[in-house]
C-alpha cells in the first residue's frame, strides 16, 4: 500500500444570496434569532434551472486547474450527494460526461454531510492502493430543494453549493487516517423520509430534524471522531493547524473545537456566510482556507463531518 494526498482544491457557490433578513420577510423568524442560535446570516440558493452536476462541474474544473490536471488524467471520479440530479445514473456519471472523462471510474456516496468525509476515505484507498492514479472526489448539494421554505425551524439552517479536491498518489503520507462510523438507529431524527416523482409526492418530501437532538449528537461525535483521528496518530489538538468540519452551526464548530483542545480561532469557519450545505460544506471550508493561504504545506489538518444516518467521521491530513 502506497500513499495518496490532495494535489488541488476548487469550489463553487451559486450567485443567488438569501439573507437572514430577506428570509425574515417571508416567514416569522429574525436576523438576530438565526445569528444568536446558528451563526448563520446568509446562504447561496442554485437557481431554478442548476443541478448538482452544475455546480460539481466548477468545482472539479477549479480544483483539477490546481492540481495542474486535465480529463485525460482522470480516471476516477467519486461525487459525495444527497440531491443527485436524478435516481439514475449517478451524478458522479453525469459529471464525468460533463468533465469529458472517458476512463476510470464514477459512482456516488450517499452519507448526507459526511458524504465528503466518506467520499474522500474511499478515494485515499482506492488510489493508495495503485488501483487508481487520480481522483476527482466532489461534494455537490443542492439541499435548497429539500426543505419546506415555509418552514422555519429548518430553512433557515441550509444553503446550496460544491466542494472538490484531486488526490494522487504520493511517496510521503498526505492522507494520514480515515475513520468512518455510523449508527442507524438515530435515522429518524434527521431525513428525508418522501419525495417527489412524476409531479406526485409521496409521504414528506421535505426535510424533519428534532434539531436538539441532532445537536447533541454532533457535538458528542465530532468530538469522538476527532479525538480517535489524533490517538491513532499520535498527536493531541496542540499539533493540528486547522480543523475543518462540517458546518452545520458555529456553536456545534466551537464546542467541536474545545472537545479536541484546539484553539477556537484553528477552526476553518465559513458557516455565517453558506450556512449548512451538507456534503459541500467541508470541501468549500477547505478550499477557501487553501486559496486564502492558511493551509500551507506540512501542517496538519484535521477533517470532520456529520449528518444524517447517523453518520460520522474523520480524515487526516499533511498537508
Ligand atoms: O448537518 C446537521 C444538520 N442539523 C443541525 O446541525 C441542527 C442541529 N441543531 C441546531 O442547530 C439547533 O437545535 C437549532 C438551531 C436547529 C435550533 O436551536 P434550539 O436552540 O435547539 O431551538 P429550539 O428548537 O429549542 O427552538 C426554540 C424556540 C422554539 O419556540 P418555542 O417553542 O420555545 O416557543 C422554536 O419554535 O425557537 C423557535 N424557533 C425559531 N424562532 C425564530 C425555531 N426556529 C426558529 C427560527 N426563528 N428560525
Amino acid at each position: 500500500m502506497g500513499y495518496a494526498r490532495i494535489t488541488g482544491t476548487g469550489s463553487y457557490l451559486p450567485d443567488r444570496i438569501v439573507t437572514n433578513q430577506e428570509l425574515a420577510t417571508r416567514i416569522d423568524t429574525s436576523d438576530e434569532w438565526i445569528v444568536s442560535r446558528t451563526g448563520i446570516e446568509a446562504r447561496h440558493v442554485a437557481a431554478d434551472d442548476e443541478l448538482t452536476s452544475d455546480l460539481a462541474l466548477k468545482a472539479a474544473q477549479r480544483a483539477m486547474d490546481s492540481a495542474g490536471i486535465t480529463s485525460a488524467d482522470v480516471d476516477l471520479i467519486v461525487c459525495a450527494t444527497t440531491t443527485p440530479d436524478m435516481v439514475f445514473p449517478s451524478t458522479a456519471c453525469l459529471l464525468q460526461a460533463k468533465l469529458g472523462v472517458k476512463q476510470g471510474a464514477a459512482f456516488d456516496v450517499q452519507a448526507v454531510c459526511t458524504g465528503f468525509i466518506y467520499a474522500l476515505a474511499i478515494a485515499d484507498k482506492m488510489v493508495a492502493s495503485g488501483a487508481h492514479k487520480c481522483a476527482v472526489v466532489v461534494g455537490s448539494e443542492v439541499f435548497s430543494r429539500l426543505l419546506d421554505w415555509n418552514d422555519r425551524r429548518t430553512c433557515v439552517l441550509f444553503g446550496d453549493g460544491a466542494g472538490a479536491v484531486v488526490v494522487q498518489p504520493s511517496e510521503s503520507p498526505g492522507i494520514l487516517s480515515s475513520h468512518l462510523h455510523s449508527d442507524g438507529s438515530l435515522s429518524h431524527i434527521l431525513r428525508v423520509g418522501g419525495g417527489i416523482a412524476e409531479g406526485k409526492i409521496r409521504g414528506n418530501p421535505y426535510l424533519e430534524m428534532d434539531g436538539q437532538a441532532v445537536f447533541k449528537v454532533a457535538v458528542r461525535v465530532l468530538g469522538e471522531c476527532a479525538n480517535e483521528a489524533l490517538a491513532h496518530n499520535g498527536l493531541t489538538g496542540a499539533d493540528i493547524d486547522w480543523l475543518v468540519p462540517h458546518q452545520a452551526n458555529q456553536r456545534i464548530l466551537d464546542a467541536t473545537a474545545d472537545r479536541i483542545k484546539l484553539p477556537r480561532e484553528r477552526v476553518v469557519t465559513t458557516v455565517a456566510r453558506q450556512g449548512n450545505t451538507s456534503a459541500a460544506s467541508v470541501p468549500l471550508a477547505l478550499d477557501k482556507a487553501v486559496r486564502d493561504g492558511r493551509i500551507t504545506t506540512g501542517q496538519h489538518v484535521m477533517l470532520a463531518g456529520v449528518g444524517g444516518g447517523m453518520t460520522w467521521g474523520s480524515v487526516l491530513v499533511r498537508w
